[in-house]
């Protein structure tokens, strides 16, 4: 290539798949909203975001629905100018102001004419990318996350991973060997196939792996979009807790706890033995580590602050305000076997209490539901079962009525456009609701029943109380 030649976005990616578009999903961690109610849960002050960021935002539809429904201007880029492209489709469809860029991770660190950031967000990408660039990202997050901000990153775990690392070497080796320049997802689809054909023979590494097989069930009929990007990239870098953290500390970060609210299920798994364990670590890194070891967990999503500042739990968490995203009011069974069973979590009827509350819909504080159930519940059991709630996706995080009508406007146009491009064949796809501050998935036929929305149309309960009402 000549000196003065620009790099193609090829180039630039370093090894990152840019021939295939990602995916259209939704990712509800990167929601200012629900970051605030898992921060307060873990006895941190939030941010109040006013200025956000999405490193690597894909197609951008996660960064549309917020900048939409919710009051953060949002800012970010993507080295795929395809993606940015369909990105900003989407936010001026919705007539919101983002400013979107389509650079590598490198150049938009180089940047000097962005703001400070209440809220960084990178979801797939940190294991995804060459040392270089998460380099650039651990020195943008330094430089431009505020102190007390909260940054996103999600990763492939050590040591629930380990055993895939064979695996995805050997389709990438296969893919690599057989490239006949037939395009990617012929040579993903070969590497799949040559890989079933190698594992149907039971290999000794087959054998002595237990979950392999069920892992290659689900890989080997997953999208081509998410396998090309998952699996087919120059680099693949699953990590312990405690690598990203020696990482996140170079930019002054700490953790703030997961960005999620499996907690309160995922300690039913843990057994007493293990729990008094976990129990005698002071130091947090190392505790997650063995949590890690514990759950052999092989994925990530964590929130990490600068320079935290400390709460009373109770603090702000009595404001905090859910709704019922789900279509049905229950607690699956496998979730509320073990609950019964070992008595460890909220009391069942503390849960089917407020599950019964919520039914009609209605977005209530913790506060509220502490007071409608009288003595029965404090607001610190309220606060787990939201946590075992939400963790199920049975509710989601809301805000205020006055910022959900705010947002209305923006989302229903973003809306008419994201139902536009509901694809043929497309499954569950996410649509901005202006209560949650940001994505509700619905289903073909709720996107259908929403295009000739009736008033008394049955079925439209759930929509309605989320995305009309
Ligand atoms: C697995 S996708 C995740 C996209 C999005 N965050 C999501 O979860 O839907 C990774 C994204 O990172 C982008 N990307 C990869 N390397 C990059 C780089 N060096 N600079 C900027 N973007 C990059 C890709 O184009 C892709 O959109």
């Amino acid at each position: 290539m000549p000196a003065d030649a620009v790099p193609s976005a090829k180039d630039r990616a370093e090894g990152y798949v840019t021939e295939i578009g990602y995916t259209f999903d939704y990712h509800p961690r990167t929601n200012p909203l629900y970051m605030r109610l898992a921060l307060r849960r873990a006895g941190l002050e939030p941010p109040s975001v006013a200025q956000a960021c999405e490193l690597g935002f894909g197609q951008g539809v996660s960064l549309a629905i917020h900048a939409a429904a919710g009051s953060a201007r949002w800012v970010g880029n993507d080295i795929n100018p395809d993606h940015v492209r369909h990105a900003r489709g989407l936010v001026e469809a919705a007539g919101v102001a983002a400013d979107l860029h389509a650079e590598s991770f490198v150049d938009f660190a180089a940047r000097t004419d962005l703001p400070s950031f209440d809220f960084i967000v990178l979801h797939g990408i940190w294991s995804w990318v060459s040392d270089g660039n998460r380099a650039a990202i651990v020195d943008f997050v330094g430089q431009r996350l505020r102190p007390g901000g909260v940054l996103h990153v999600s990763y492939n775990a050590l040591p629930g991973k380990a055993a895939m690392e064979p695996l995805r070497h050997l389709v990438v080796q296969h893919a690599r060997q057989a490239d006949k320049g037939e395009g990617i997802v012929p040579r993903i689809d070969r590497a799949i196939d040559f890989a079933a054909r190698l594992l149907a023979t039971n290999p000794a590494y087959l054998q002595d792996t237990p979950g392999l097989a069920r892992s290659f069930d689900t890989l080997k009929d997953a999208d081509r979009r998410y396998l090309a990007h998952e699996y087919f990239n120059r680099d693949w870098r699953p990590m312990h807790f405690a690598e990203v953290a020696a990482h996140l500390a170079a930019a002054g970060l700490v953790f703030a706890g997961p960005a999620g609210y499996s907690g309160a299920v995922e300690s039913l798994l843990i057994e007493p033995a293990q729990q008094a364990m976990l129990d005698g670590i002071d130091d947090p890194v190392l505790r997650e580590t063995v949590r890690d070891f514990l759950l052999n967990r092989g994925f990530r999503y964590d929130y990490w602050i600068k320079a935290p500042v400390e709460r009373d739990a109770g603090d702000g968490l009595r404001d905090e305000r859910i709704v019922l995203v789900a279509d049905k009011p229950a607690l699956p069974f496998e979730v509320r076997a073990p609950l019964l069973l070992r008595g460890k979590g909220p009391p069942d009827a503390t849960v089917s209490a407020v599950l019964d509350l919520l039914s009609d819909r209605r977005a209530r504080s913790l506060a509220e539901i502490a007071a409608s159930l009288g003595g029965q519940a404090s607001l610190a059991d309220i606060a787990d079962v939201a946590e075992l709630l939400l963790g199920q996706d049975l509710v989601g995080a809301a805000q205020s009525d006055r910022e959900a009508e705010a947002a209305r406007g923006a989302t229903d146009r973003l809306n008419a456009r994201l139902l536009d491009g509901f694809e043929p064949g497309a499954g569950r796809r996410a649509l901005a609701s202006p209560l949650l501050g940001g994505g509700l998935t619905v289903s073909r036929d709720e996107a259908g029943l929403l295009r000739g929305a009736q008033p008394g149309d049955p079925g439209m309960t759930r929509l309605r109380s989320l995305m009309i009402a």
